[in-house]
């Protein structure tokens, strides 16, 4: 028998975990049951004070909601704003850096998420800079040392994954942005798979930015999205993507810019409320779970999908050392997508990611049994030929 678990008792603050096998909060984590009440209390301010919530309270949530968040990435107050997106809050950070000539690249790693890729691509060239891209030996992780040997005095901006989308592997951000500030170059990272499923200290780290949401591991829906500025560089850079809530005085209309001396400097216009409303429990529900515990247990029950899939022979895109994996474990299994499909038709919720295959993330609020039947539900779904009925089908994200 193995000891009570004691992180299991907070499932009840999560609903849908009574009518499914929730195994994708890598994308989505459960929402708290707290949020309806929460949004209507947004609902009943809009009704009750009409344009005067915003001076009841509206106006300072995105720095009060990155204030809850911030002991959750090691940050302190007032250094963490939200934001409605993290692609929107790392094009914020491209935009804040000065690209000179002999110091105009940026260096990111082919594992990173696409959409940030798209707009550094697309905005790089324009304001004078290059993006050089690291390449993955093996598809699952970056090697360190290839990273460390593409930054140098030519680099301006680090902006990597902390711990990769697809396959989980973390990256040794402390050991990147060491080499990184060594070279004079500033160090981005995208954090949003390890914000809430693991403990993140942005200042041990050392780096200038990082950015996260909370719509997965921190279960607070999607539009709650945050960016750390380390006060340094808040000091001491503009971002040119900006808005009047990042104006000194946002209420004089001025016709000139003039930046808030705080993280509102990375604020654009006006902050999406409800979004907010909504992000609010489910970090406070994490933080009260202990993000310590929550690792271990993430750490105990990656490690027993990856026995489970050895045992059936199942192919792990996932790294084997649990201490360099996060919150996910891909089985690449033949046929991923339709068999992912065919979970979701017997209420096991997981996605799937091209060349990854099905992604399958415990929570904190996971049973281990609820592992042992998904992978024996993926077991059955090959030997019966049931993913066959969703052949020919395009790919969706679920
Ligand atoms: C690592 C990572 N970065 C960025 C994004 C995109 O974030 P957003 O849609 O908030 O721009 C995702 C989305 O899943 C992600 O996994």
């Amino acid at each position: 028998m193995s000891p009570p678990d004691p992180l299991l008792a907070w499932r009840a603050e999560f609903p849908i975990l009574g009518r499914s096998t929730y195994l994708v909060s890598n994308s989505l984590g459960a929402m708290p049951r707290g949020v309806p009440d929460r949004l209507a209390e947004y609902v009943d301010a809009w009704a009750e004070h009409g344009v005067r919530a915003w001076a009841r309270g509206w106006w300072s949530m995105p720095g009060q909601v990155g204030d809850l968040i911030a002991p959750l990435l090691g940050a302190g107050p007032g250094e963490v704003v939200m934001q409605p997106n993290v692609t929107q809050a790392q094009a914020i950070v491209l935009s804040a850096v000065r690209y000179p000539a002999g110091r105009n690249r940026i260096v990111m790693t082919a594992l990173d998420f696409p959409s940030v890729r798209y707009v550094f691509d697309a905005l790089a060239t324009r304001l004078g800079a290059e993006v050089v891209v690291v390449e993955s030996e093996d598809g699952i992780g970056i090697d360190e040392d290839r990273l460390c040997a593409a930054i140098d005095e030519r680099t301006a901006l680090v902006c990597v994954s902390h711990v990769l989308f697809k396959s989980a592997h973390i990256v040794d951000v402390a050991r990147v942005t060491r080499h990184a500030h060594a070279a004079g170059a500033l160090v981005s990272l995208d954090a949003f798979h390890s914000v809430g499923v693991m403990p993140v200290d942005v200042r041990a780290i050392g780096a200038d930015f990082l950015t996260g949401g909370v719509l997965k591991w921190l279960c607070g829906g999607p539009g709650g999205c945050f960016l750390y500025a380390a006060p340094e560089v808040t000091a001491t850079l503009e971002p040119s993507l900006t808005g009047w809530m990042a104006h000194a005085r946002p209420f004089g209309f001025e016709p000139a810019m003039e930046y808030a001396e705080g993280a509102y400097r990375w604020l654009g216009g006006t902050p999406a409320i409800p979004a907010m409303f909504a992000a609010m429990e489910g970090p406070r529900i994490v933080a009260a779970a202990g993000i310590e515990a929550i690792r271990a247990k993430s750490m105990r029950q990656t490690s027993r999908l990856v026995d489970l899939a050895d045992a059936r022979g199942f192919a792990v895109h996932a790294p084997r050392d649990p201490v360099r994996r996060g919150g996910t474990v891909a089985l690449d299994v033949p046929h991923a997508y339709e068999v992912a499909q065919s979970l979701l038709d017997r209420n096991i919720l997981v996605d799937f990611r091209p060349g990854a295959g099905i992604r399958i993330a415990p929570h904190f609020y996971t049973r281990d049994e609820e592992l042992e039947d998904a992978v024996a539900a993926i077991d059955e779904i090959l030997a019966t030929g049931a993913w066959t009925r969703h052949t020919g089908r395009s790919p969706v994200v679920t």
